[in-house]
């Protein structure tokens, strides 16, 4: 029989019930009670918490994202941590004004499309059997038939809580891209789905012009964002320049860019930037990091979201702040994959944790 214990979550105060098989927090999650989290597979840093009592499993959290000092501290990361007894953790439960909390639920969902948008990138769509609320920008865990799970951002609107789209790119030898959604998935298939999760997601309190920067399949929760903005704009008049940066390598991996051109005619507010570093498009080409850079010398008075690449996410963040954009205003999401988990790069370091 499985064994369950009491995880209670200061400065909240909440109780929930956790399985000694299950992970402080997705059993926090499922409940409905939010903590900061971002790979959500022991890799990113972003849910370090302090065990303030109780005895925890720390499972296979990185060593590169929880330091042996940091463990000797008492921290440890949710997303992988496991209860051994009851216990009592202290995390930055902080949520900002309008982000809306949705429990985590498991889902089920048919495969309606399948396309190849770009060289190596596949547009999934899955029909939901029920409604998954989420926010723009959050993402879901995929099940592999295997049953190991991967991340993936969903790309359109929450006002379609039963559809779900997906940008995946494939890696070589990956086991959820090469080994089954570039290989076996098909049309029609069910496919088993949890979510939603993540932190990055649109912040609806900030009043703000915005900046969407997204390298290759980092598109995906910008479109999400992007969508959603689309939807209030046309609800109660939104005013601010919304500036979208897509960066790739060649014109072919622009996907969607019919569409962006075609929202830039129509939206006043609204622009779309196409970062090809190896041709040129509309009489420019380089780096997203140099085209921003040279767009945008000052930044300050606006909000970022960045998607891409852990290395892309971090050089565009610190374009940003040398052009003047305080870190609280930089949401950013980084696609960790099993390489930079064994490579331990690009960590999260919580402010929980004083150095
Ligand atoms: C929050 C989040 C959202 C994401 N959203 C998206 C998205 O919208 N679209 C998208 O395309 N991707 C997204 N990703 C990335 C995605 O989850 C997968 O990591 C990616 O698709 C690769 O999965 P895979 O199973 O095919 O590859 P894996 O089997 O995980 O392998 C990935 C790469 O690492 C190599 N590798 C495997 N194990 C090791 C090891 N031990 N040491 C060194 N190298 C190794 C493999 O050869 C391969 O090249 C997201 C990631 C996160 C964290
Ligand atoms: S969310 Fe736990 S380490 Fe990334």
């Amino acid at each position: 029989m499985t064994t369950t214990y009491t995880v209670r979550v200061e400065p909240l105060g909440a109780e929930v019930s956790c399985r000694e098989d299950q992970t402080v927090l997705d059993a926090c999650l499922r409940e409905g009670v939010w903590l900061p989290h971002a790979c959500t597979h022991g890799t990113c840093g972003t849910c370090k918490a302090i065990v303030l009592d109780g005895d925890i499993d720390l499972g296979s959290a990185s060593p590169f994202a929880l330091l042996d000092s940091e463990r000797e501290e008492g921290c440890a990361l949710l997303c992988v941590a496991r209860p051994r007894g009851d216990l009592v953790v202290e995390g930055e439960v902080d949520i900002e004004d309008g982000v809306e909390v949705h429990p985590v639920r498991d889902h089920r969902g048919r495969v309606v499309t399948l396309e190849e948008v770009a060289p190596d990138v596949r547009r999934v769509v899955l029909d939901l059997t029920r409604p998954m609320p989420f926010n723009a920008g959050q993402y879901v865990q995929l099940v592999l038939p295997g049953g190991d799970t991967r991340p993936y951002s969903i790309a359109n609107s929450p006002s379609d809580p039963r559809r779900i789209e997906l940008h995946v790119r494939r890696h070589p030898g990956g086991a959820a891209t090469d080994r089954w959604i570039f290989k076996d998935l098909a049309v029609g298939d069910e496919v088993a789905l949890s979510g939603p999760y993540g932190t990055f997601s649109w912040r609806p309190a900030r009043d703000k012009p915005v900046l969407l920067v997204g390298t290759g399949t980092g598109l995906a929760p910008l479109a999400s964002i992007l969508a959603q903005l689309g939807d209030t704009a046309a609800a109660a008049g939104w005013e601010h320049e919304v500036v979208l940066y897509h960066g790739v390598a060649t014109k072919d991996e622009l996907y969607d860019r019919e569409r962006y051109e075609r929202l830039q005619q129509e939206l006043p507010w609204f622009s779309y930037r196409p970062a090809v570093s190896r041709e040129p498009v509309n009489g420019r080409q380089g780096r997203v990091t140099d085209l921003l850079a040279k767009d945008f010398p000052r930044a300050s008075g606006r909000v970022a979201y960045l998607c891409g690449s852990p290395r892309a996410v971090e050089d565009t963040m610190k374009v940003l702040m040398r052009a003047r954009l305080f870190p609280r205003d930089i949401l950013r999401e980084g696609f960790f994959d099993s390489a930079d988990r064994a490579s331990g790069t690009h960590v999260v370091r919580s402010p929980l944790i004083r150095r």
